[in-house]
C-alpha cells in the first residue's frame, strides 16, 4: 500500500464513474436518455461498472453527470412506488430483490460537469469528493467480461507497485489506435507478465505515430497528484482536456504503470461493440443462453 494511504481493508476505496458525455454515437436513442442507462439485455451499462467496482472492494461511487442525466440518480436511488407494488398489490420477491440489490451495496455520490468538455476534465470536477487517496476511474461504455473483475486485477498491480498508478490495456490492430490512447511501455519482470512500466502516453495518434498497440482501456488506479497535472494540462485531440494528457503530466514526476487485463472488453458505446456485447452477455446468461443460441442458429437471413 502507498505510504500515507488510508488504512482500509482495501487500498482503493473509491471510483469515479465520468457520466456526462453527449452520447452522440448513439443517436438518436440518447437524445434524451444517457448512453450509460442503454441496457445490455436487462441491466444499464453503468450498472454492470458499479457491480465491478463493488466485486473489487470499492463501495463508494462518485459519478459525475450534467444536464439530462437525472435517470441514473433514479436507478440507484430508493424506488417506493415499485417497492410498494411488488410487496403487496403484486408481490413478486424475486423482483423485489432485484430492485433492491441496484440501490443495496454502494454509497453513492454525484457531481456536475456543467460543460463536456472531456474526460480529463471530468475526472477534475471529482476532486473533492475523492479527497487524498487513490481512486479508480471506469469508463462504462467499456464493458468487461473477466473471471477476476479487471478492477480489481489493476488494485492487485497496483497495491505490488506500492502505489503507483496503473491503467488497463489492451492490443489493439495498428489501424486502430486513432480511437485510443496508447502508450510506449516496456514490461515488468516478476509479476505475472502483464504488468508493464509507462515511459510514454498519446492520446488518439494516428497509426504511422502510435508508439505500440498497446491501447488504453477505461479502467484506471490514480492517484491524487493527477489532480493537479489536470490543472496543468491545456485542450488536446478533440479540443477537449484529455485524461491521457494528464497521465504525461504526471509520467515527469511519478511512475506509471500498464497492466495487460486478462478478460474480454466492449466498446459499448459503438453500435457495432454495443450488438457484441448484447449477444455475448445473452448468451452467456443461464437463464436465456441455450434458448437464445438456438434462435441465432435457426435464422436464416
Ligand atoms: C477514452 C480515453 C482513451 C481510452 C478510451 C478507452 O476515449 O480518452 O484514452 O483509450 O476512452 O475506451 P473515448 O473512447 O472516450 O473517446
Amino acid at each position: 500500500m502507498a505510504k500515507g494511504a488510508p488504512q482500509s481493508k482495501h487500498s482503493v476505496r473509491k471510483a469515479v464513474f465520468p457520466a456526462a458525455g453527449l452520447g452522440t454515437r448513439f443517436l438518436p436513442a440518447t437524445k434524451a436518455q444517457p448512453k450509460e442507462m442503454l441496457p445490455i439485455v436487462d441491466k444499464p451499462l453503468i450498472q454492470y461498472g458499479v457491480e465491478e467496482a463493488i466485486r473489487s472492494g470499492i463501495s463508494n461511487i462518485i459519478i459525475v453527470t450534467g444536464r439530462g442525466k437525472s435517470s441514473i440518480e433514479d436507478h440507484f436511488d430508493v424506488s417506493f412506488e415499485l417497492e410498494h407494488m411488488l410487496e403487496n398489490k403484486r408481490p413478486n420477491r424475486e423482483l423485489l430483490s432485484l430492485v433492491r440489490s441496484v440501490a443495496a451495496d454502494a454509497d453513492i455520490s454525484y457531481c456536475r460537469q456543467k460543460e463536456a468538455l472531456g474526460l480529463g476534465h471530468a475526472v477534475r470536477r471529482a476532486r473533492e469528493l475523492v479527497g487524498n487517496e487513490p481512486f479508480a476511474v471506469v469508463l462504462s461504455d467499456d464493458l468487461i467480461h473477466s473471471r477476476t473483475p479487471c478492477l480489481d486485477q489493476l488494485i492487485r498491480a497496483f497495491d505490488h507497485t506500492g502505489g503507483a498508478p496503473v491503467l488497463a490495456l489492451m492490443e489493439v490492430p495498428r489501424t486502430d489506435t486513432h480511437l485510443y490512447g496508447v502508450v510506449k511501455a516496456e514490461p515488468v519482470e516478476n509479476y505475472d507478465g502483464r504488468l508493464f512500466r509507462i515511459t510514454d502516453l498519446v492520446e488518439k495518434p494516428a497509426p504511422a505515430k502510435a508508439p505500440s498497440n498497446l491501447a488504453i482501456v477505461g479502467r484506471y488506479v490514480l492517484i491524487p497528484e493527477i489532480f493537479d497535472s489536470i490543472d496543468r494540462t491545456g485542450p488536446g485531440a478533440g479540443g477537449e482536456i484529455q485524461l491521457t494528457d494528464g497521465l504525461k503530466h504526471l509520467l515527469r514526476t511519478h511512475t506509471l504503470y500498464g497492466y495487460l487485463f486478462e478478460g474480454e472488453r466492449y466498446d459499448a458505446g459503438d453500435k457495432m461493440g454495443y450488438l457484441r456485447a448484447t449477444v455475448e452477455f445473452a448468451l452467456r446468461r443461464p437463464d436465456l443462453g441455450r434458448p437464445f443460441r438456438d434462435y441465432l442458429k435457426s435464422i436464416k437471413l
